[in-house]
């Protein structure tokens, strides 16, 4: 009985991924051993590092290897347990791959509490993505009260925790974004004093107005042209937590910013970082987010797709900039 479902790299892509990328392989639903759970996936998350897993490049994570299963953050429900650390019916977060079940080991499975809020925000604003704003902003932007801090990639899963965050620390925040749609949420729903749509605005010019008093922290997403504009904004001491650079995902070259300079002139500090370098922390940061959460300081939009079928479409809206605020897939229902 042919009752699982995987998607697995079938092949290395050049530039976008297409369609040939991705393989749907029919398995078994596993066999448990002794201390293992069966997972229902119910949200699979698609995420832009992802792409950079598809090349067979050195990084901080291995690559994915060739026709084998796709991996990432999903959000899933135990439907059979070996284990005595999870229960049938409990929500768990893992690192698994792309099927519709996987047998996993629970040491490599949080619960996810559905009392904190939607099952779904374990794999938004209050995981990876709010941890990555959270960490990014707090320890190397460092921002004060009064600063003004720009946020690319700002109506994203990362960038829409970072403008919030900005805003509860008293920032002045100018976020930047790819449609008009995306500039409202970022403007009136999450409070940025200024937005600047990069396809459609003069970027340098829209942001020296925007910047009448400089840029104090830059929270990188996106690298490329938008970040270009920024740089000769930068204010002395400056900092810039790059947390990202989508722009360049599916190119061959690298294509910036050219930064030297300013960074000397500015004696700006920029520092890249991973947010699981800060894993010994996350304790802390769950707290912090789970509490402006509940607080209602915090809130989040999800672009959900519904269907397993759909998985790689929507990991590619991800580069077109078809999600506002985080990227999901359903592919069940809870039970
Ligand atoms: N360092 C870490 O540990 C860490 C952790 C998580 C994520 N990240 C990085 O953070 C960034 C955001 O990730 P996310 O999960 O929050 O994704 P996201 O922002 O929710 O989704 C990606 C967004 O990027 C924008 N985009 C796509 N191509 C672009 C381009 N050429 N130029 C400018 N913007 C472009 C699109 O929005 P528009 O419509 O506005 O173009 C799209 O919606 C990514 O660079 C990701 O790799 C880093």
């Amino acid at each position: 009985m042919a009752n699982n479902e995987e998607i697995q790299l079938a092949e290395r892509p050049e530039g976008m991924p297409t369609k040939d990328t991705f393989r749907y392989v029919e398995t078994e639903i596993p066999e448990l051993k002794e201390g293992q759970v069966l997972i229902k996936s119910i949200y699979i998350s698609v995420d832009p590092y992802m792409r950079g897993r598809m090349n067979d490049t050195k990084s901080y994570v291995p690559p994915y290897e060739l026709d084998a299963p796709i991996a990432g953050g999903v959000v899933g429900q135990v439907s059979e347990s070996k284990s005595d650390k999870f229960q049938k019916g409990d929500f768990v977060l893992g690192n698994l791959p792309w099927a519709r079940y996987n047998a996993a080991n629970p040491d490599n499975l949080q619960k996810v509490d559905p009392d904190l809020g939607p099952i779904s925000t374990a794999l938004g604003v209050l995981g990876m993505p709010g941890l990555t704003a959270y960490f990014g902003l707090i320890d190397i932007g460092e921002p004060k009260a009064g600063e003004t801090v720009v946020v690319s990639g700002a109506a994203g899963a990362v960038g829409s925790t970072v403008v919030q965050i900005a805003k509860i620390l008293d920032a002045r925040v100018v976020g930047i974004a790819g449609s008009p749609k995306k500039l409202d949420y970022v403007k009136n729903t999450l409070g940025a004093d200024e937005v600047v749509n990069y396809k459609e605005d003069d970027v340098a010019k829209a942001l020296e107005k925007a910047c009448p008093d400089g840029v104090d922290i830059y929270f990188d997403n996106v690298g490329g042209p938008v970040s270009d504009a920024v740089y000769p904004l930068l204010n002395a001491h400056a900092r810039i937590p790059l947390c990202g650079s989508i722009s360049s995902y599916n190119k061959k070259e690298d294509q910036g910013p050219r930064v030297h300079g300013f960074l000397v002139k500015s004696k700006a500090k920029m520092q890249g970082f991973i947010v699981g370098d800060y894993s010994d922390r996350f304790a802390e940061g769950k707290k912090q987010l789970s509490e402006w959460f509940k607080q209602d300081k915090l809130t989040f939009e999800e672009n959900v797709v519904e269907g397993f079928e759909h998985v790689p479409d929507a990991f590619l809206g991800l580069f077109k900039g078809e999600n506002l605020g985080k990227q999901l897939v359903k592919v069940a229902d809870e039970e």
